[in-house]
């Protein structure tokens, strides 16, 4: 034991000045016990200071539809679902939550939502046109799969940003959880995002049923390998109304041992402390921001819609307006000895 903790000791000290580590040393860290982790966030916590500052970028989270065409085994609004209720914003809610927005201080809005076939990349490309003539907003969109001309034409709408998370780094587990999407073609979206010229997030979820120490290792190497300008993670929540309703989840620590060494691989990105983390703990957000996290995605969707996006139980703010949720979190930061950025956040990455 002590050993071990001689060499996580090593890899931390060599982690404060570069973010080249091998694969044996993140598994190191992924392996550390638990109690003797605090190592791990304490160095990942300096870096995040040293390279992206004090400053907490706050995203407002538009939840807009819960349609999807798609069955991921995970997701709580996955096509099959019959048990919830769907909901989809109209154009106008969408321009006018993201307006309100910008209002309550938010200087970026994220637009999120299922697969659903009415949005298509010609309809999300106004609503994106309509924000940006009537808010100083960057605008980032998470709506999944597109080909390469429908990003171009989200993307010359005006968009900044797009979130894709890769959700594993094993093929053969992504096969197993995505009955109708294909890993490679999750990258190819990527690396399209990136040729368009979006600020380009990815990420995973810890914990999913069938992952190892070692692909959680692979995930983080991916991410580095990516570059990519935000790494989304969180804990995987299993959901009653899936297929794996009866599986473990991801747990805190991992998630958190996971953002902290995001955090000494890929410097300067930007890194949110997830919805899901708060979910697991009432103090889970702060603690990732205290382990590497540097961004906040508070939901900003009209209160009246926040149940129906239930991607897994418990998740947080439900009831909350998105007023509140602004002055909640902004609380939180403050707690913590940060501050709320006043800029859009954008990437830190020169390219
Ligand atoms: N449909 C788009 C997509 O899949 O990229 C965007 C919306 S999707 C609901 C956003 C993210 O939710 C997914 O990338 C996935 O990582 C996460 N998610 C879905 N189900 C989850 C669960 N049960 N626990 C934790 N995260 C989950
Ligand atoms: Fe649809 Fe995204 Fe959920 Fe998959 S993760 S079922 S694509 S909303
Ligand atoms: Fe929504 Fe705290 S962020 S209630």
């Amino acid at each position: 034991m002590v050993n071990i903790m001689q060499k996580i000791y090593a890899v931390c000290e060599k982690a404060l000045q570069t973010g080249d580590l091998s694969k044996e040393e993140i598994l190191l860290m992924l392996n550390c016990p638990d109690e003797n982790s605090d190592i791990i966030f304490q160095t990942a916590d300096i870096i995040r200071k040293k390279e992206v500052g004090d400053e907490v970028h706050l995203r407002g989270l538009i939840e807009f539809s819960n349609f999807c065409r798609k069955n991921c085994e995970y997701c709580g609004i996955r096509g099959k679902n019959k048990t919830i209720e769907r909901y989809r914003l109209t154009e106008e809610q969408i321009v006018d939550t993201a307006v309100k927005s910008e209002k309550l201080g938010y200087r970026t809005v994220v637009m999120q939502s299922g697969e659903d076939p009415y949005f298509t990349a010609s309809r999300i490309a106004e609503i994106v046109k309509v924000t940006k003539e009537k808010t100083d907003l960057a605008v980032t969109l998470s709506v999944g799969e597109f080909s390469y001309d429908d990003y171009k034409i989200m993307k010359d709408s005006g968009a900044d940003r797009y979130l894709l998370r890769f959700e594993t780094s094993s093929e053969e587990l992504y096969k197993a959880l995505h009955p109708d999407s294909d890993f490679r073609e999750r990258l190819q979206c990527l690396q399209d995002l990136r040729a368009l010229g979006y600020q380009v997030g990815s990420g995973f979820m810890v914990g999913l049923p069938g992952e190892t120490m070692e692909i959680l290792a692979d995930n983080l190497l991916l991410l580095q390998k990516l570059d990519v300008d935000m790494a989304g993670i969180g804990p995987f929540i299993p959901n009653e109304d899936t297929s794996l309703a009866g599986e473990n989840g991801g747990t805190l620590i991992n998630a958190l041992k996971a953002v902290a060494i995001t955090r000494m691989l890929l410097r300067n990105a930007h890194i949110p402390a997830t919805t899901a983390m708060g979910t697991l703990d009432p103090k889970g957000r702060e603690m990732a921001l205290q382990s590497g996290a540097n961004v906040v995605m508070p939901n900003v969707t009209p209160q009246e819609y926040r149940e129906m996006y239930l991607l897994y139980p418990n998740k947080i703010c439900l009831t909350d307006d998105p007023a509140h949720c602004r002055g909640c979190i902004t609380g939180k930061i403050h707690g913590i000895g940060r501050t709320v950025s006043k800029d859009h956040g954008h990437t830190l990455k020169h390219r």
